[in-house]
């Protein structure tokens, strides 16, 4: 049987089903249909103010490319012709609804770069709405963070006490790489915005089209400037997806310190109800799903990531069918970063802290030995030596149970002349806090000027 397919002329005979069902990308490209008939109609406009085609079939062109978006939008129109992809698929709609003119709309063009040009204008749209995301996000963070400028918490390192923390200062540190997020992406889309329309198959065209002026109509800030590049350049996608593997990851170490807390051996803070399941089995648990889920959902975006990396590695210049494989792993990255970031933003409004179980884990720990070795270097000892008697008090504290803060002047003077009852006030949690007032430290100031970085950050 001859084929019916739009390249029909050199094969001889129908491809086997089996090999159209693997072929086909319809059933997850669908989703570019409105940048395929975005791209379609600024190329018919071109092709027209270039005398390529006739007013009449640039009409009638732009006419059914209009109607078929709307029937694809309002449902009228499904996608289960069987087409091959997106672009046949609109390609053959266009000319079963107005015959010969449909034909004219590949002049001068190819899936090549058609396909290219539509997965940088949706991931440009998809990087908008994930910017939205991220900032609604941080916005989150910054409010609680306000909230909780002066809530005391032990600081960790090695996931050992360390020093007195606030919990606000803990969260802004997730508000700065949410930042950062932020200008991976707007980087790379930066990169991205040039048109590959006009690159053709691989290497341009004899017609005399007009690059400058589809790309400007399309939203791009200029056109690539090499035909092979144009057709094979996947690096946007690469870039996008570890931008958002980033930020993914960034999501996954605030889940598992939220799962962390949440626990009772820490009990810092509860998750709403809303975001949070129970057991089959265990009538007491609280489990912090959403959380583990935002975790576990990480290591799919790298396995996007990788999935893109992998599949260029090889890739002679310029189309090859591998690149098809392209479309579900960005998709894929697109889809779950933006379902993490969405239910993160409630999940940190809605939780309660629970500041006394922090204050009493901050208590214990003997997070103020650096300040307490810090108030012997200012009577004028030595750092080190400082550093070791303030060991030997720790070590006498664990010895006899009790803290530093709870520690008789004697003791403190068995050890050094230089102690008097000053050292109680050297101490205190919230004067340990107030002092580290240098340039991004956990002080109200710093705080302060954190919360004032991270708002104007996403206010623009
Ligand atoms: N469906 C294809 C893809 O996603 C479109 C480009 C096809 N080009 C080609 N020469 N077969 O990559």
């Amino acid at each position: 049987m001859p084929s019916d397919k739009l390249w029909a002329g050199r094969s001889q005979k129908a491809t086997s089903a089996e090999a159209d069902d693997f072929n086909s990308s319809l059933h997850f490209d669908r989703r570019l249909y409105k940048y395929d008939i975005a791209g379609s109609t600024a190329h018919a406009e071109m092709l027209l103010k270039q005398g390529i085609i006739s007013s009449s079939d640039a009409a009638a062109i732009k006419d059914g490319l209009k109607t078929i978006l709307d029937d694809i939008n309002s449902g009228a129109l499904t996608f289960d012709n069987g087409g091959e992809d997106i672009h046949m698929f609109i390609e053959s709609e266009l000319t079963a609804r107005i015959g010969e003119a449909g034909k004219k709309l590949h002049t001068a063009r190819s899936r090549n770069d058609q396909v290219a040009l539509d997965i940088r204008m949706y991931l440009r749209d998809e990087c908008r709405e994930i910017d939205a995301l991220i900032c609604t996000l941080i916005a989150a963070l910054a409010d609680k963070a306000e909230e909780h400028a002066e809530t005391v918490m032990p600081g960790y390192t090695h996931l050992q006490r360390a020093q007195p923390i606030t919990f606000g200062h803990q969260l802004l540190a997730y508000a700065m790489m949410l930042c950062r997020d932020r200008s991976r992406l707007s980087d790379a889309v930066k990169r991205m915005n040039y048109s590959p329309l006009g690159c053709c198959a691989l290497a341009g065209t004899t017609y005399p089209i007009d690059r400058e002026f589809t790309a400007e109509k399309l939203g791009f800030d200029g056109v690539c400037l090499n035909s092979l590049d144009g057709v094979s350049d996947r690096d946007y996608a690469v870039e996008i997806a570890s931008a958002l593997s980033i930020c993914m990851m960034h999501l996954s170490r605030l889940a598992e310190e939220m799962i962390l807390w949440s626990s009772w051996e820490f009990s810092f803070i509860e998750l709403d109800d809303a975001y949070t399941t129970g057991s089959s089995i265990m009538p007491q648990k609280k489990n912090s799903d959403m959380a583990e889920l935002v975790r576990g959902k990480t290591g799919r975006v790298y396995g996007d990531l990788t999935a893109l990396l992998t599949m260029l590695k090889g890739l002679p210049l310029a189309y090859n069918k591998d690149m098809q494989e392209d479309k579900e792993a960005i998709f894929d990255a697109v889809d779950t970063t933006k379902k993490c970031l969405s239910i993160f933003a409630p999940m940190i409004s809605t939780m309660k802290v629970k500041k006394e179980n922090m204050y009493r884990a901050a208590k214990k720990g003997f997070i103020n030995a650096t300040d307490c070795a810090d108030y012997l270097v200012g009577k004028g000892m030595a750092f080190r030596s400082a550093y070791k008697i303030t060991g030997e008090l720790v070590a006498y504290c664990i010895d006899n149970d009790t803290t530093l803060d709870m520690l008789p002047i004697d003791v403190y003077k068995s050890k050094s002349e230089l102690f008097d009852d000053g050292i109680y006030d050297a101490i205190k949690l919230e004067n340990c806090i107030a002092r580290r007032g240098s340039v991004g430290g956990c002080g109200k100031a710093s705080i302060d000027a954190q919360l004032e970085f991270v708002r104007k950050n996403i206010s623009g």
